[in-house]
């Protein structure tokens, strides 16, 4: 007897298959993965995206959630210069996502790697002031729009070990800022789940356990994290069984996760990559369908959401400037919107 969820996967694989194979007009999956996945299925995305009506079909067809790709974040917000703040990008946002039903969820408040320049040259009480002025005025400004936020991000470093060292943690303290953060975004928005998102969790296994470590040692002291974010850019060469291990160890801490920017790049940084296309599709297959079979196994009240950085491979930042050679598939759905073999694995899985 056929295992239901294979026997679902059966036509969405065929299709992928096909992809590969010819031009042929791709069957529209049997259902979307929203109407599969008991949660939210969530998706970045740019306002620039809303103008495109094949990414817009695609888009509230199959997901349920939405994050800003940029124009939440500092780069944007400050990018008229410190003091000045810049809404038209997110507030255009928050509008699509209002009025196609979509959550839409905040990224990101603060993070290591912008505000730099913003907040330079600020004595202490200023930076603190400066600080504590952007986070209440972005998550004011969002309150009763998004359901979350990232509130900090990428705090450990890709070593693993330690955490960051940056303009925030210098002023306030390594994890003086992340805690005043929290709190203050949770002065401004009473209701938003707030989380502590990072990368490689599951493919650098300390990486995942020093954060970890980190969520509780900040949880103690009483900073309101709400959640877990795992960004998931999957490195599909891990061994079977490494993103098992960081679910496991991630749920024992009881609370939400959300797996928040899942890729899966068929490419590598390595000079000499001998893979052939069939092998790097089976291993992101096989690694894509872990973690969205891991994030299944969660308790019912742990998966926040499972997000997906791209709707179609050619959405994908890995496919924009000297990342792209044309031909990486990390994501879903192919750039016509056909999906594909990483689709298979994960309706397989919610089915
Ligand atoms: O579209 C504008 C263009 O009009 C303008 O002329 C140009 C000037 O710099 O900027 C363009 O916007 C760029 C934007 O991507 C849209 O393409 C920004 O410069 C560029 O900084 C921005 O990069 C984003 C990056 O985060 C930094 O914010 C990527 O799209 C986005 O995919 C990436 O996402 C991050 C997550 O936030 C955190 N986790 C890792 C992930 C991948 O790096």
């Amino acid at each position: 007897m056929l295992d239901r969820r294979v026997l679902l996967a059966l036509p969405l694989a065929l299709v992928a298959c096909k992809r590969g194979a010819s031009a042929e007009p791709a069957v529209a999956p049997a259902r979307s993965l929203k109407a599969l996945a008991p949660f939210p299925v969530g998706v970045c995305a740019k306002s620039p995206q809303f103008e495109d009506p094949a990414w817009v079909d695609l888009v509230t067809a199959q997901f349920s959630q939405l994050t800003p790709e940029w124009e939440m974040k500092m780069e944007y917000i400050l990018g008229d210069g410190p003091g000045r703040f810049r809404f038209d990008g997110p507030d255009a946002i928050a509008a699509f996502a209002r009025h196609h039903g979509l959550r839409l969820h905040g990224h990101t408040l603060i993070w290591y790697a912008q505000g730099e320049q913003a907040f330079a040259g600020l004595d202490r009480a200023r930076f603190t002031t400066a600080f504590d002025r952007y986070i209440a005025t972005v998550a004011g400004r969002y309150r009763g729009q998004v359901v979350s936020w990232d509130v900090v991000n990428e705090p450990v470093t890709d070593e693993g070990s330690e955490l960051r060292d940056c303009h925030w943690s210098r002023m306030l303290g390594a994890d003086g800022y992340m805690i005043r953060a929290f709190h203050k975004a949770r002065a401004a928005d009473p209701d938003a789940v707030l989380f502590l998102n990072d990368y490689n969790l599951e493919n650098t296994p300390r990486k995942g356990a020093t954060f970890l470590k980190l969520v509780e040692r900040l949880m103690k002291t009483g900073a309101p994290i709400g959640g877990i974010g795992t960004q998931s850019h999957l490195d599909i060469r891990i061994p079977a069984g490494q993103i098992r291990a960081f679910f496991r160890d991630a749920a024992s801490l009881g609370l939400p996760i959300h797996v928040s920017e899942l890729d899966a790049s068929l490419r590598s940084e390595d000079r000499v990559d001998l893979r052939s296309p069939g092998q790097r599709i089976e291993q992101q297959t096989a690694r894509v369908g872990e973690l969205a079979e891991a994030f299944m196994a969660l308790p019912e009240r742990q998966r926040f959401a499972f997000s997906v950085w791209g709707a179609r491979d050619t959405d994908s930042w890995l496919r924009q400037g000297e990342r792209d050679n044309g031909q990486d598939q990390p994501l879903l759905f192919d750039g016509a919107g056909r999906p594909g073999p990483a689709y298979a694995a994960v309706a397989a899985a919610f089915a």
